[in-house]
């Protein structure tokens, strides 16, 4: 790849970043988690006076108000990237100061083979194509150390490697307590943690998205169904462009050791062929955050947002995807990769390529069944180079993308036309992609929200919605169990990395946690190999198309002050990372 030298070559990205992000981790680790507790102890202690608790008697943990609130003070940066620009086709790399960035980013700071730096001349440049990235800090420790468990309950498990072999759980350490009250645990260093994705949370983004929904046939489609159409705009989504540190921290209040995180690459290249250098930087700042709080990072490079560029190009289906995609993960290898220890390549294409181009729902909102294919193709092209360069530069990594993977079943077993409709559902729906893909995936990524029963006639599915979640989908819990045990014959590790539910009162959220995680522990047992779990979503957020009326989150957000608070779900959730385990 041909390189340029920037334009501006004054610009200079050597700041003392990992000092002042010192200072700014106002919150230890280990304080936030006592703070919390004080404060699920004392509302525990009220509560029970106040007989009004809801959850369970087996249940240990209590809902909690947001008592206390931490107040940070926002950044005055921006939200919009505005800053020093690179020259995309020419690559960038960013030098770095010593000591300013955790072990893994320095090993990554260098930039890839054959990307030259364009901030400064003359200096040192180190051939790092062969250095293997460091997966130290991955959270494992974290568990280790937060989990006190009886000593009845925990047998003895090997030591969490660096290696692959880790990803396969150590299945002597899941064990039952026969009670009424049964405590199932997970496997020592399960990845317990929050799923985010940049456009959702971040505010400020300019891209397709943000285009399209402010187009007037959209406003006009919004107008229809209410009074308010800024709820349909994205916007400033939770500010945690500026308020990073805090979700951070919130992570730590729910005693997680991982966190998902996207990357919005429409803000590192808004201008065709031009890095911004200080978008770049700022999640640079964002990962290395997360790693000094000993989170392990599983980072998303696309959530389904484009550059506005590319969508006038063609987007998903333009013939440039591949190329224009390469190029942006080559930088993020070059400048972000050591503080990334899963990768996943894409969000759930097969969604995105439907919604975009058979349901009409989302950007660009074309009807093709050829556009649709040509997209999934494209998408499963752009993975397998992607996991091909990441691993050429980081032998060791861990590669996936995310599948959204529903239980689909006939609905009457015995009706032959039932069962060969379910059948095409679940090749075309859950497997077409992983098949197409499997050899370059290290890991099985998938997200479980929906349960089909399917007929042989329009529309297709029809469940039983007993209980559905405020999104009106059905609360299937035992679909995960189905779906994992599908998923094992690949033979790959598997993390589970969504699953949530919209529940503004929060009503069955801590249930349907629990529930979920019976049945995860379920597959487990039965030697599923899951490494992971991630709920949707840390906060209430932008909910595509549906803007902000589903809450997801385990806390919510004030829309005009950005304010997170907890709902009590969020302490049932606490207590399951905190202890690896589940009271059920
Ligand atoms: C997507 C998220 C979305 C969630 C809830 C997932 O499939 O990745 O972006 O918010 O579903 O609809």
């Amino acid at each position: 790849m041909a390189l340029r030298k920037m334009e501006d070559p004054s610009i200079n990205l050597k700041e003392n970043d990992g000092e002042e992000l010192d200072e700014k981790l106002l919150h230890s680790k280990d304080e936030h988690r006592k703070h919390f507790e004080e404060r699920i102890k004392r509302i525990e202690a009220s509560e029970k006076n106040s007989q009004q608790e809801e959850v369970r008697p087996t249940e240990t943990i209590n809902p909690i108000n947001k008592e206390e609130k931490v107040v940070h003070e926002q950044s005055t940066e921006k939200a919009e990237g505005s800053g020093e620009m690179l020259n995309a086709s020419t690559e960038t790399s960013v030098e770095k100061e010593p000591g300013d960035r955790s072990e893994d980013a320095e090993k990554a700071a260098t930039p890839v083979e054959n990307i030259t730096s364009v901030i400064e001349t003359g200096k040192e440049k180190k051939d790092i194509t062969k250095e293997k990235k460091s997966m130290s800090g991955t959270g494992t420790e974290c568990a280790k150390e937060e989990s006190p468990k009886q000593a009845s309950e925990v047998l003895p498990t090997k030591q969490a490697t660096e290696d692959k072999n880790n990803l396969q759980p150590n299945l002597s350490n899941i064990s039952q307590v026969p009670n009424s009250t049964r405590k199932i645990t997970f496997p020592e260093g399960f990845l317990w943690g929050v799923s985010t994705s940049a456009y959702q949370i971040e505010g400020g983004n300019e891209n397709d998205w943000s285009i399209w929904e402010k187009e007037g046939r959209r406003m006009l489609k919004v107008m229809e169904r209410t009074k308010n159409p800024e709820e349909f705009i994205c916007g400033q989504a939770c500010d945690s462009y500026n308020r990073y540190e805090e979700d951070f921290d919130l992570a730590l209040e729910l005693n997680n050791n991982s966190f998902r995180l996207g990357i919005e690459w429409s803000r590192v290249e808004k201008n065709k062929g031009i890095w911004n250098v200080d978008e770049i930087k700022h999640y640079r700042n964002v990962l290395r955050a997360a790693k000094k709080r000993g989170l392990t990072t599983v980072v998303t490079l696309w959530h389904w947002t484009l550059p506005s560029w590319l969508a006038r190009e063609g987007g998903l289906i333009s013939k440039q995807l591949e190329e224009k995609f390469m190029r942006y993960v080559e930088m993020v290898i070059g400048e972000l990769g050591g503080d990334i220890d899963y990768w996943v390549t894409l969000n759930e294409p097969m969604i995105a390529a439907l919604n975009a181009y058979i349901s009409k729902r989302w950007p660009p909102n074309k009807k093709s069944i050829l556009k649709y294919r040509k997209a999934i193709k494209n998408l499963a092209k752009v993975h397998k180079a992607s996991y091909k360069m990441i691993h050429d530069r980081f032998p060791d990594a861990r590669v996936g993308f995310s599948n959204l993977t529903n239980f689909i079943e006939p609905k009457h077993k015995w009706l032959i036309t039932d069962r060969i409709v379910a059948a095409i559902f679940e090749s075309m729906w859950n497997k077409w992609f992983i098949n197409k893909t499997i050899d370059q995936v290290d890991y099985i990524g998938m997200s479980y929200y929906f349960h089909d029963r399917v007929i042989s006639y329009p529309p297709f599915v029809k469940n039983d919605n007993n209980e559905t979640t405020d999104m009106g989908w059905e609360i299937y819990p035992a679909g995960i169990y189905h779906v994992l045990k599908q998923l094992a014959k690949y033979k790959k590790p598997i993390m589970i990395i969504e699953n949530g539910i919209a529940d503004a009162e929060d009503k069955h959220r801590s249930k349907f946690i629990k529930d979920h995680l019976e049945n995860v522990h379920k597959a487990i047992l039965e030697g599923v190999e899951v490494i992971g779990y991630f709920h949707w979503s840390l906060l209430d957020n932008f909910e595509w198309d549906s803007g902000y009326g589903p809450k997801f989150g385990l806390y919510k957000v004030d829309r005009k002050t950005f304010e997170r608070t907890p709902r009590p779900s969020a302490a049932v959730y606490a207590q399951i990372c905190k202890e690896n385990a589940v009271e059920i």
